[in-house]
């Protein structure tokens, strides 16, 4: 079973309102209508490495409810193999509740439910961590997981520390990881250093990292490449976004998809940079993410 890029990660039913402006602590505000979009941050990344045309795998957990059927079926008629989606008894999916301001920036709670319990048991003998030529995941699933994962891959790893994570991650973790993609908060966390809102800050964090590559994702700062010697910034295009969910999630397939067919780390991370760009110009999470032409198309389009 060879494929391009596994994602092991999180499936979610995202629950999402506009509002002007992200509520207080405390505050009780009106927003706009419910949408209800499959999201969670491995389908996000499983289904934008499909639309790209790369051939891409979830490996996951669902509960045994309404929910985990359609998260199921919006996969598959996004060509992205399912066969090891697992379906846990007795537990809901994963839900994330999204309010999205005027600016398109966004707050996120996520009720993780069947993705907690994707175990380092489950990545077992899961042929496609042998074969994927890149292998990708997230936060959103135990980190012992993580770690089980990264062991049990073959080819290249790849890790999306999203969200931050709230434990000290082990080192060992840190060294099964080839290519490493935190947005700035998530980095300050690992190199455990104070707030990181410079290019230099982002590239001296990363050079802290054990990590053979370190791609920092900036947002509309584009993206900072750290490996072995090498030191990049990458600009974003300039583009007024609707919605910023998913953004990362379509960078970091954008970014698996480019390296599964050998290409160049930094020419990997210049597509990745347009295609994050690209899906802020749409709303929600899998309903914004673009085919490669949809990227041209909305980029030139402003
Ligand atoms: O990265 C965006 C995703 O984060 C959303 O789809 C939501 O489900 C949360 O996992």
């Amino acid at each position: 079973m060879s494929i391009d890029v596994a994602v092991v990660g999180s499936c979610n039913l995202d629950f999402v309102v506009n509002v002007d402006a992200i509520p207080l602590v405390g505050q009780t505000i009106l927003g706009g209508d419910l949408a209800q979009i499959p999201g969670g941050k491995g389908a996000n990344q499983a289904v934008a490495t499909s639309r790209l045309g790369y051939s891409s795998a979830l490996i996951g957990r669902i509960g045994d409810d309404d929910n985990g059927k359609f998260l199921k079926q919006c996969l598959e008629d996004d060509g992205v193999d399912t066969s090891f989606l697992f379906e846990t008894e007795d537990v809901p999916s994963g839900i994330a509740m999204i309010a999205v301001q005027a600016d398109g920036d966004n707050s996120i709670v996520v009720s993780p439910g069947a993705n907690a319990r994707l175990t380092p048991d489950d990545v077992e003998n899961i042929p496609f961590l042998e074969t994927a030529t890149v292998v990708l995941t997230q936060s959103e699933i135990p980190i012992e997981t993580v770690i089980a994962t990264g062991r049990n891959t073959s080819g290249i790893f790849v890790w999306n520390p999203a969200p931050a994570p709230e434990e000290i991650v082990p080192l060992e973790l840190l060294d099964v990881v080839d290519v490493l993609v935190p947005n700035q908060t998530e980095l300050s966390l690992l190199a455990a250093t104070g707030p990181i809102n410079s290019v230099e800050k982002a590239i001296s964090a990363a050079q802290t990292l054990p990590c053979a590559s370190v791609v920092v994702t900036l947002g509309a700062d584009g993206a900072v490449v750290v490996a072995n010697n090498d030191v990049m910034h990458i600009p974003a295009p300039f583009v007024r976004p609707v919605d910023t969910t998913g953004a990362g999630d379509a960078f970091c397939a954008a970014l698996a998809g480019g390296i599964s067919q050998g290409n160049d780390l930094i020419v990997s991370v210049e597509q990745a940079v347009r295609v994050g760009a690209a899906t802020t110009l749409f709303a929600g999470a899998q309903s914004s993410l673009p085919t490669l032409e949809q990227v041209t198309e909305r980029l030139e389009g402003g």
